[in-house]
């Protein structure tokens, strides 16, 4: 299979270690709406190499924990000061009602979303919050088969179903915000890094015909980033 885009060379030397459009603007505005106190139990779920952990460990948040898949990734995260675990989304090593603010940053379209929501709204505790960034597509049925990498936008829905999803998982949505200007950002500065955006995903893909099939993929499904954060509702 062909490696996730996350994990291209072309990818990591443009964004570092903070994985997602914008870097950590859409973190601190998490934070600042949200304001979790300094004992609260903060899980960054698929915390990649851990950009968000070093943020939070900044702001006073000692009780964080990263959990991500990635071997590689988490030991880039991973430092004495930082918990980290290598687990699955769906299958989360933590005990009911344990966490009081989960944040997914581009990591909740790579994995199946119902069960996902269900495990993070098993682990908060009643009015805990959920913070997820990630890609929606303005025409969701373009999106099954369009893309030819394993991607955030491979997996996205478009807003009213990523509301429903995490209404329906047993959460009230306090806030769904468009923010596709980062997304519109980052793609300009992978377009001034290779020349155009089929150069870079001819550089993530080394296929002409799979950048071909990516840039036609933006084009049909019109993809956008959102913000959504969300309370777990009481039993
Ligand atoms: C696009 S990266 C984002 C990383 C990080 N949240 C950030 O914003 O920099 C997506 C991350 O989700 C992780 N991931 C994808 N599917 C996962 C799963 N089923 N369980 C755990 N982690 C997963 C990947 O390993 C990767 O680190």
């Amino acid at each position: 299979m062909t490696m996730p885009l996350y994990q291209a060379t072309a990818v990591r030397q443009g964004l570092g270690c903070s994985l997602r459009p914008g870097g950590d603007y859409l973190t601190r505005r998490i934070l600042e709406l949200t304001r979790p106190d300094a004992h609260q139990t903060v899980l960054d779920a698929g915390c990649g190499p851990g950009a968000t952990l070093g943020l939070l460990r900044a702001r006073g948040l000692y009780n964080c924990l990263g959990l991500d898949r990635d071997w590689p990734f988490l030991s880039e995260a991973k430092n004495d000061t930082l918990t980290v675990l290598q687990a699955d989304l769906p299958r989360l090593p933590l005990a009911d009602r344990t966490i009081d603010m989960i944040l997914c940053e581009c990591a909740w379209n790579l994995t199946p979303q119902k069960n996902v929501l269900a495990e993070f709204s098993r682990v908060l505790r009643p009015h805990g919050i959920l913070a997820i960034t990630d890609i929606f597509a303005r025409t969701f049925d373009a999106v099954e088969g369009a893309w030819p990498v394993p991607c955030c936008f491979a997996g996205a829905t478009d807003l009213e179903t990523v509301r429903s999803l995490v209404v329906d998982a047993g959460f009230t949505v306090t806030l769904l915000e468009d923010h596709s200007r980062l997304l519109r950002e980052t793609a300009a500065h992978f377009v001034f890094a290779h020349g155009s955006l089929h150069g870079f995903w001819l550089a993530v893909t080394g296929s002409t015909e799979l950048a071909d099939q990516a840039c036609k993929a933006s084009q049909v499904t019109k993809p956008g980033l959102f913000l959504l954060i969300a309370k777990r509702n009481p039993l």
